[in-house]
């Protein structure tokens, strides 16, 4: 067994025993000094250990543990609302006694003294729900549960994204398994709370807008599919599919991707590859990801034929590749780019719908926009880092916004 299992092991083996003996019975001791030590030994290896509970999955950093698959606690402390632990440092027993009280009361749903449990719990162990920072998805700070700190932001889902382009680009291998984390982590961060939440990440850098640009592009794929009623395994399908559309643009130089002007005849001819580019190191890579793979290629092909990869023969894109073209415009338009500054809602949708029938397929145009209208307050602005945004940056994003630029001319 791996060392982080071993120790996820003994953690549940403590939590029954502190619901079976009462304070001061050795067996509760004992039970607790044999985690406390598995913890000690995981961090010898990993200073920082992450878990993130899924329900029927656990992910160690950005890794499913395969042998921990179905574990029953893992549920547990997913509906208790614990889906992500983190151990920041070394803590002490006493210490990690206090965490193991304050796990075991939302597991049993019992109310504890919060304010007893504040100043007990060591702030280098990190729990609780997946949620997001700032604006919505603050959570009230006064609650008598939950009463764990959330410092979650997309940060780390996105440094994943960049160390997965810098693997494409220096190995042509696609790690798949990271994506899938990134798309398992991302569907938790969208139903951490009880209402269906979408963070979407704001642009700090242009030269990382394809990271953030494909983790929205991810989670706005994620929601559609799921406001349109598909299944678990699909909408994780179609978060994969969103994630790495753009992933032919690490071929694409950093220079002409971030071009505040308009692009050379020869430019154009250059960017207009990479649908067909990522498309093809999404075969080569894993010949499972068909569908990534077929959104990759068409996602710039528009309902009338139009666009690019140009085709010889018009026929229907996949209706995948129709339903993330619609969030990938959304989320391009919603983006302060070199060229232009971003559009509001009340410009982007109707820009949307006007094009509906040319560039859009028609029903996709009106359930996006019915799902944007209900979910609109459940947008949650998040940051990549820990660190809040300057405020100049952060004004210069929020606005003001207009619709100056074409679009079209201009790559998503
Ligand atoms: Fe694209
Ligand atoms: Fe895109």
């Amino acid at each position: 067994m791996s060392e982080p299992a071993e120790f996820l092991g003994a953690f549940a083996q403590a939590l029954a025993g502190m619901l079976l003996y009462a304070e001061g019975h050795p067996a509760r001791a004992r039970g607790i000094d044999a985690a406390y030590e598995e913890l000690l030994d995981l961090q010898l290896e990993t200073p920082r250990p992450l878990f993130t509970f899924l329900g029927d999955e656990v992910i160690f950093g950005r890794l499913p543990l395969r042998e921990m698959r179905n574990w029953d606690w893992s549920m547990r402390l997913a509906e208790a609302g614990i889906q992500r632990l983190e151990f920041m440092e070394r803590v002490s027993r006493e210490e990690f006694e206090a965490f193991l009280v304050d796990v075991l009361a939302r597991v049993t749903m019992t109310p504890i003294d919060t304010a007893e449990a504040r100043q007990l719990r060591p702030t280098s162990i990190k729990f609780g729900a997946v949620g997001v920072r700032g604006g919505a998805g603050d959570l009230p700070q006064e609650e008598a549960l939950p009463t764990a700190t959330i410092t979650f932001s997309l940060g780390e889902e996105a440094e994943t994204i960049r160390w997965l382009h810098r693997e494409v680009q220096e190995r042509e291998a696609l790690p798949l398994a990271e994506a899938e984390a990134v798309v398992r982590s991302l569907s938790v961060a969208m139903h951490g709370d009880k209402q269906m939440m979408l963070p979407l990440l704001q642009l700090k850098q242009f030269d990382q807008y394809t990271t953030t640009h494909s983790l929205n592009v991810a989670v706005l794929s994620m929601a559609f599919a799921e406001f349109l009623g598909m299944g678990a395994a699909d909408v994780r399908a179609f978060g994969v599919a969103g994630l790495l559309h753009d992933l032919g643009k690490v071929r694409i130089p950093i220079e002409v991707l971030t071009k505040p002007g308009k692009l050379t005849p020869d430019e154009r001819v250059l960017m207009n590859t990479h649908p067909a580019e990522g498309a093809r190191i999404i075969l080569e890579s894993e010949q499972e990801l068909d569908l990534a793979a077929v959104v990759a290629y068409e996602h710039h092909i528009m309902l009338n034929g139009l666009g690019y990869p140009q085709v010889k023969f018009r026929r229907s894109c996949h209706e995948a590749s129709n339903l993330i073209h619609v969030c990938d415009v959304y989320d391009a338009l919603r983006t302060r780019r070199p060229y232009r500054e971003a559009w509001s809602v009340e410009q982007v949708l109707p820009y949307i719908e006007g094009r509906a029938g040319l560039e859009f397929d028609p029903t996709y145009v009106r359930s996006f926009i019915a799902m944007m209208r209900k979910w609109e307050s459940q947008v949650a602005v998040v940051s990549d880092e820990r660190a809040p945004l300057p405020a100049s940056v952060a004004a210069a994003v929020a606005g003001p916004a207009g619709p100056e630029g074409s679009p079209s001319s201009h790559p998503v």
